[in-house]
Formats: C-alpha cells, structure tokens, sequence
C-alpha cells in the first residue's frame, strides 16, 4: 500500500493525523535564516524533489504560511544533536531542529513521506504527520574495506549518501591493509605506486587508489550529508602492501609483495626503529590534513608478534622501555601513535586488541571479538563501539542456502535487528561510555560494487533503526512491514539489497 507511512529508521514519536498537502512547483520552500548550511540542506530537498518527483521548488529565506518550511530553533525541546520536529498539515510542511543536522534529518524523513514511485509531473501528496524525533546514539557507524577489493570513488559517494539516509552519521573508511594501500601520500609516492597494485595468481595487475583531491571530494559530499568520515590507516598489523613499498619500516627488510591472498601475515611494521614511527606520522600527519572529522583510526588488530620475538633491535626497544611482552611493545606502539595523535588534535581509534597491554586513555576502542570487550574497555573508562561479529560483520551469509560465498558466519538479518548495543548486564555508569555501533563490510568475497550492496542491504537497515530509534519503538514485524516498503526506495535509488526470505 503506497500511501502507508513508513520511516526507517522508526521515529521517537510519530502520528498521523489524516490531513494531507499537497505540493506543487507553485509551493514556497522557505529557510530560517538564510544561512549558506541551511540552504544547503534545502538545495539538498529540491534535487531530491526534482529528481525523483519532479517538482520544481526553489529555497527563498523568510517565513512562509504554506508550502515547506525549514526553521532553525532555540526550543530547548529540540536542542539534542540530530533532534527534530516535523509537522505535516493541509496547509504546509514544517521541519524545526536546534541543530542543522537536526534539519537535514527532518529532511530525511519528509522525504520518506513522499511516495516511493517516481513523479509524474503531478501535484504530490505528502500525508499528515506529528513527528518528534531524535537518535538515541551519537555514533551510527558503516565501515568498508576498500583493499582487499577496490571501488571507485563515485560509490564511496553513493554509500556515504545512502547512510545519511538511514540517519547513519559516521563512514570508516578502512583504507589501508596486506592486499592494497588506497590512499595517496604525497611524500611517499611509492605506497599507492607499488603499494596500490597487485600481481594476482593469473598474472594480472589489480589496483586503485583515492588522489588528495578525490578524497577532498568525498569528505565535502560528506559534510553535506552530516557524516564524519573515520579513515583507517591499519598498524602495526596489516601492512605488506606499505612494506613492498617501503620494507626499510619492516624487521626483516624484505622483500615483500603486496599480499593476493586473505588472512593475517607475519610481517609488520618494526618497532625496533625510529624511522618507522617518522615514516608513519608523517603518512598520518598527511591523512589527518584530509579528513576534519575528529578521529583516526590505526587499527591494532590481528599483528603476530613473531618477527619482533627474534629481533634484536625490538628487543632492545622492550629493555629500553621496561617492557615484559610482546604485546607491551605494541602498547608501547600504540600509546607512541597516541602522543602523536594528541599533536594533531585528532582523537585516536582502535580495534580493541589495543587493550592488550594497556590502550592510551583517551582512544574510541572498537569491540569487534566480543561485546565484552566492549564491556571491559568502558571498565577502564574507554569510550566504545560496539561492532562485535556476530551482529555487526556484514560480510557473513544472510541466508542458508542460494548465497554467494561469502567469508563466513550467518548474521541474517533478524540478527541484526535484534542486536542491544548496551549489552543488559552493563552497570549504568558505564553505558555512557557505549557511543553507538558500526556494521562492517569486509571485502574479500566482494569484488563489485553490486555485491558490496547486496551484502549491505537490507541489513544496514536494521542498523540503522538500532542505532536511531528507541528501544520501546523497535518491534521486529513492524520493522519488516516497514522495510517492504522501503525496499521500494532502494529500487529507486539503483540499491541492489538482498530480497526479503518470505
Ligand atoms: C577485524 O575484523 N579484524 C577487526
């Protein structure tokens, strides 16, 4: 039924009253103030409007009595980030936020209002709604790994403006790894050169990287749709496609080749020298000029210990540094990265193996093993995001059977939606430590854009209503009438989801 409301994810509160408006090129779209975002985010609304409705509205400043009006509001009712209030009567639409992307997500769920079928060039019929909303987490998150396969830069847009859709506000961009380095450096040239390709079994060359001025790009598309990009730049673990480059940084020195198949490798990066922490502050100090979100990530999972176990230069580092382990050096990495980090005034992030052996106070940790990771990083005062594997890796099957290969696991999509990112048995004080969550796309069984989506879609749905809705709102039947609908959209929108198992 086409006239049926249906929002993902699922508002705070949400009536309809029976009006309807309707909406012509002739209705005002009016912004108070006139302030460049807030026309930007009314730009936004029209290029929708005219793209898949084919109406004609054009933003104009000042207050309007019919027609679409976007207000901007010191209502201490709507001061959360990301708060709204949308009203739709017979004799107009209002969207009221006390922050901009408050507004541009008033904007997303009047766009969800309108129907799913493409325009006609007829008047539209928008029904009648009460709406109060608001997220209930600060960090509603969507990774992809752009190195063990490569996608251009033209979907890392599409897949940042499909999140802002889904009121998801947080893009990882896990850019660097064994099978690819994806991000050009200008002072080491050779890292996208030879890092960037590799020699596959068959003897062809398979690659890609994202220039400075591409990814500047893709931060600007961002911003505009209220979405902080977090770009990974994987340490100490994770790096042969940085060691072909450049193996001085390495134990062994090499020779290395950038890695064609999956898994974890035991070279890494060495921190018996210096030259290493040089070499890798200034590739971050680079990184971090790129992106102005506040984080950066430097992975920390999955690093073998082996090659620092035989090496003298690491083991002078740990006598130097009164170090009993391993995996205190790599704290000793880690919290090396830290200080740094502090100096470019970027906040870091970590899988939470950087708990092992004592993380920096101050690092986001990323519990991807085990929710009680999660648990035992907000313990020692950590800020967290819960990403465990068995709710969050949307690379795992979907579905028994007719599948295509995929890494592992099953994480339906149910699954999914009945994930709790406050695990019940946290004590209270320590859920304000829980910043949200993040589903992951790892890409080792996905080598297209088509198949990343498949893999992503409908799932990231049910995310993104975890992560927005509240808990008393959240009913899984609802959920799935809802989404039928809103599939619909994803037609639209050239999403290739997975279908829905009847
Ligand atoms: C991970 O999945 N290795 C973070």
């Amino acid at each position: 039924m086409d006239s049926m409301i249906s929002i993902i994810p699922q508002p705070t509160r949400l009536h309809a009253t029976g009006d309807a408006l309707r909406l012509s090129n002739q209705s005002p779209l009016r912004v108070d103030p006139g302030t460049p975002e807030i026309i930007s985010i009314a730009d936004y609304l029209c290029t929708e409007l005219r793209e898949r409705h084919r109406l004609m509205l054009r933003p104009e400043a000042g207050a309007a009595t019919s027609g679409i009006s976007i207000i901007l509001t010191t209502d201490p009712a709507l001061a959360t980030d990301g708060a709204y209030r949308l009203t739709v009567s017979d004799n107009g639409a209002i969207i009221l936020a006390g922050t901009t992307g408050g507004l541009f997500y008033g904007v997303q769920t009047f766009l969800q209002l309108l129907p799913c079928e493409p325009g006609q060039g007829n008047d539209v019929i928008v029904p009648g709604v009460e709406i109060v909303d608001q997220p209930r987490f600060g960090w509603r998150g969507m990774h992809l790994d752009v190195c063990r396969h490569f996608f251009p830069a033209d979907f890392i847009k599409k897949y940042i403006d499909l999140l802002a859709r889904h009121k998801m506000n947080r893009f990882h961009w896990h850019l660097t790894d064994d099978q690819g380095w994806r991000i050009e450096i200008k002072r080491y040239p050779l890292l996208t050169e030879i890092g960037g390709r590799r020699t596959e079994a068959d003897g062809s060359t398979y690659g890609g990287f994202y220039t400075q001025e591409e990814i500047r790009d893709i931060v600007a598309y961002a911003e505009r749709r209220f979405v902080t990009i977090v770009p990974e730049i994987e340490m100490p673990g994770h790096a042969l496609a940085a060691l072909a480059a450049y193996p001085e940084y390495s134990c062994t020195g090499g020779p290395f080749r950038v890695a064609t198949t999956w898994g974890v490798f035991d070279d890494v990066y060495c921190p018996g020298h210096d030259a290493t922490f040089t070499f890798l502050e200034q590739v971050l100090s680079e990184t971090a000029a790129l992106f102005p979100g506040q984080y950066l990530h430097i992975g920390g999972d999955e690093c073998p210990k082996v090659r620092w176990h035989g090496h003298k230069p690491c083991q002078d580092r740990m006598k130097e540094a009164g170090l009993k382990s391993e995996d205190e050096l790599q704290a000793y990495f880690v919290s090396r990265m830290a200080r740094y980090i502090e100096t470019l005034e970027k906040r870091l992030v970590g899988w939470d193996e950087i708990l092992d052996g004592g993380a920096p106070a101050q690092a986001i940790i990323m519990a991807w093993r085990d929710v009680r990771k999660g648990t035992e990083a907000a313990r020692s005062g950590h800020d967290v995001v819960m990403t465990p594997m068995p709710y969050c890796y949307f690379d795992h099957y979907q579905g028994q059977e007719n599948e295509p290969k995929a890494i592992g696991g099953f994480t339906p999509l149910e699954k999914v939606y009945s994930f709790e990112p406050i695990p019940p048995d946290m004590p209270r004080e320590l859920a304000r430590h829980i910043l949200g969550a993040q589903g992951n796309v790892w890409t080792e069984y996905m080598a297209d854009t088509n198949h990343v989506e498949y893999m992503a879609f409908p799932r990231l749905c049910a995310l993104a209503e975890v992560l927005w809705s509240s808990r008393e709102t959240r009913h899984l039947p609802g959920f799935i009438d809802r989404l039928r609908h809103h599939l619909k959209r994803l037609d639209n929108l050239g999403v290739n989801y997975r279908r829905l198992s009847d």
